[in-house]
């Protein structure tokens, strides 16, 4: 099975990718393929999405990406109570192409903060609604302080977080269809 991991963060050194690898790495079951180019993507504007208009490159390689996935985990930073600017208009490029429809996708959020970026989290779940997206509740969280929980080089340094991970990856697993 193939899994998009797909960070919200417009940050090279970022907690959300970081959360995102560390999701992977035990999960030997599943196929990973990261995405870490929200600030490759153009601006959205639905002029440059008719039906005649060739996609940007950086836009294509993203629907790509989405098509071969299975499930997406996404992860998201709050920046003023909302997701990224960057996120939102990356997923406003996926609009279009429909490949969120009916994908097993677990929506993560993560903040230094004792509430763990939930804003942004529920304003993210809204935006994948219309994007029709499958939410599995199960790899669906928040994560607050997440600087107590996953250390600079990557490493987890909370079991329960370890344990919610592997759990978050093993429903995913589970919601996609069987072929
Ligand atoms: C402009 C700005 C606004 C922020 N607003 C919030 C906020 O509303 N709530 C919160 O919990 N954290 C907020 N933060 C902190 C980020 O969530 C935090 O830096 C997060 O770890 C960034 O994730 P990243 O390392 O994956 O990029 C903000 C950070 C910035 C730069």
């Amino acid at each position: 099975m193939t899994i998009l991991a797909f960070s919200g963060s417009p940050r090279p050194d970022s907690a959300v990718s970081r959360l995102l690898r560390a999701a992977a790495a035990p999960a030997a079951d599943s196929r990973f393929i990261f995405f870490e180019g929200v600030l490759d993507l153009p601006l959205f504007s639905p002029d440059l999405d008719g039906a005649d208009a060739l996609p940007p490159p950086a836009v294509a390689a993203l629907r790509g990406l989405l098509h071969q996935a299975q499930a997406v985990l996404i992860a998201t930073p709050e920046y003023a109570y909302g997701m990224p600017g960057s996120l939102k208009n990356a997923l406003d490029w996926l609009v279009s192409a429909g490949s969120f429809y009916g994908k097993p996708t677990g929506v993560i959020s993560a903040s230094p903060s004792e509430v763990g970026g939930e804003r942004a989290r529920a304003g993210l779940l809204l935006t994948l609604e219309a994007l029709g997206a499958a939410v599995v509740p199960a790899a669906s969280f928040a994560v607050p302080l997440v600087r107590t929980k996953l250390a600079a080089t990557g490493e987890v340094l909370d079991a329960a977080f370890a344990a919610q991970l592997t759990e978050a990856v093993a429903a995913l697993a589970a919601a996609v269809p069987a072929v």
